[in-house]
């Protein structure tokens, strides 16, 4: 009896510890799966208005399964609580699906984007214009769609075909045939293109692109700016002063359309390294310059030295939420970025990236005293989406 109980009491500490080693086991599984900023399932809610190539778009948008390893979706860099830019603000640039991986590149709102036209010489003017990413080396949203799956320091999947077998697999597999015919995830190099141009539907959708900031309900009379955003728009406007319309463009246009205050040109702004971008420590295969990695911009795209240190004019809408800015991510606040653009030629600044091709014209020394910069920063406050009037008390 005595010994019966013994064994039993053994068995029931060696079950115990077998109990806890298990549990121990799962939460360690449970920390992997939860590690980084985006891995686990995210419940996805459609428009009943979206179509279903649209819906389809969305799902896959926020669909986290179709990185290597799994947990990293489009969603996971451009998240729509910060106007579908990079949700982790204090990283100049972007974490890749793959541990301790990182992109060479600041984040870009996704929203608007559909608005870029394709990249083009304009004779007239002899300037480049339009074309997406920071150095328009995509011309259309599918086209760029077809980028971060494949590429190492983004979602990093091998090949066309893993992707495939990770879209026949998915729940809502049947939306592409619905959508594209029977044949739609058959091969490859179709099944790729097809999930891209659902993807481009997505962020063509008013989800995406809403234009519901206090700035628009003011273009069309809705709204009322403060004293202080007024005098940031004119001190936006005026040649004189920022002169920040000459680029970035804020006035309705001639067609009518509310602006994207972009006119998709390319400046090189003297932007000085970002010492801080986690991309110059990787390893040569993927970095084999290390530190002295310099971001040429546009002069590689188009495969032109007169070019290089030049990216494209980005959209200033949902600016307020999407820090650190530039394209390499190297001014954290939008003050500290205007305090370059007023003094960039009069006070000390460090060198730019590229010293080449640097925009001596138009920023450098504008003179605007702290306040006006403040003011500036106010008015940038009102594009932000998702302005309504309950907000009207707001600065
Ligand atoms: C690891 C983070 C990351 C992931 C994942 C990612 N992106 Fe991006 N995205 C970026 C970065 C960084 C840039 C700017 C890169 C550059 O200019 O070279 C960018 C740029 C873009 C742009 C260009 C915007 C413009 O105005 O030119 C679009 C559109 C876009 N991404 C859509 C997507 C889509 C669609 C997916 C999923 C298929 C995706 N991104 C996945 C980080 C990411
Ligand atoms: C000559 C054209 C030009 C003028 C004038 C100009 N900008 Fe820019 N702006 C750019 C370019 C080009 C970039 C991107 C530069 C880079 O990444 O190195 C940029 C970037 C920005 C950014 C960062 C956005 C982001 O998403 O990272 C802000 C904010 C901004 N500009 C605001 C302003 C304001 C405010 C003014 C006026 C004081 C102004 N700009 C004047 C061309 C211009």
């Amino acid at each position: 009896m005595f010994t019966c109980k013994r064994y039993y009491l053994r068995l029931l500490i060696i079950i115990t510890l077998l109990a806890v080693c298990i549990l121990c086991c799962c939460n360690d599984q449970q920390r992997d799966d939860t590690e980084g900023k985006d891995s686990g399932t995210t419940t996805v809610s459609i428009d009943p208005s979206f179509t279903t190539k649209e819906r389809l778009g969305k799902l896959l948008f926020f669909d986290k399964s179709l990185s290597t390893p799994p947990g990293q979706s489009c969603s996971s860099c451009h998240a729509p609580e910060v106007a579908f830019a990079d949700p982790e603000l204090d990283l100049p640039v972007s974490r890749g699906s793959r541990s301790g991986i990182y992109g060479n590149r600041n984040d870009m709102t996704v929203s608007y984007s559909a608005f870029v036209p394709p990249l083009h010489f304009d004779k007239e003017e002899a300037i480049w214009v339009g074309g997406l990413f920071w150095d328009g080396r995509a011309n259309t949203l599918s086209e760029q769609a077809q980028g971060p799956p494949l590429n190492p320091l983004e979602m990093a999947n091998p090949d066309t075909l893993t992707i495939t077998k990770k879209l026949q697999a998915l729940s809502y597999a049947e939306l592409f045939t619905e959508v594209y015919g029977p044949d739609a995830l058959n091969d490859p190099g179709t099944a790729f293109t097809n999930m891209a141009v659902a993807i481009e539907a997505y962020e063509k959708t008013a989800e995406v692109n809403p234009f519901s900031s206090k700035y628009d309900y003011w273009l069309r009379g809705e709204a009322e700016l403060s004293e202080q955003e007024l005098r940031g728009l004119k001190l936006f406007e005026a040649e004189d002063k920022g002169n920040c319309a000459a680029c970035h463009p804020n006035r309705i246009s001639e067609e009518g359309l509310l602006p994207l205050f972009t006119d998709f040109t390319y400046d090189n702004l003297g932007t000085p390294k970002n010492p801080e971008n986690p991309f110059y420590a990787l390893p040569p295969e993927l970095n084999p310059d290390g530190f002295d990695f310099v971001d040429v911009g546009l002069g590689e795209t188009v495969n032109d030295p007169a070019q290089n240190g030049k990216f494209r004019v980005p959209t200033l809408r949902n600016v307020a939420l999407t820090t650190p800015y530039m394209h390499n991510g190297v001014f954290k606040t939008l003050f500290s970025l205007l305090a370059f653009y007023n003094t960039r030629d009069v006070t000390e600044w460090p060198t730019p990236e590229v010293s080449e091709n640097v925009n001596m014209e138009e920023l450098g020394n504008l003179g605007l005293t702290n306040q006006e910069l403040e003011a500036i920063v106010a008015f940038l406050k009102t594009l932000t989406d998702g302005w309504n009037e309950s907000d009207s008390n707001q600065q």
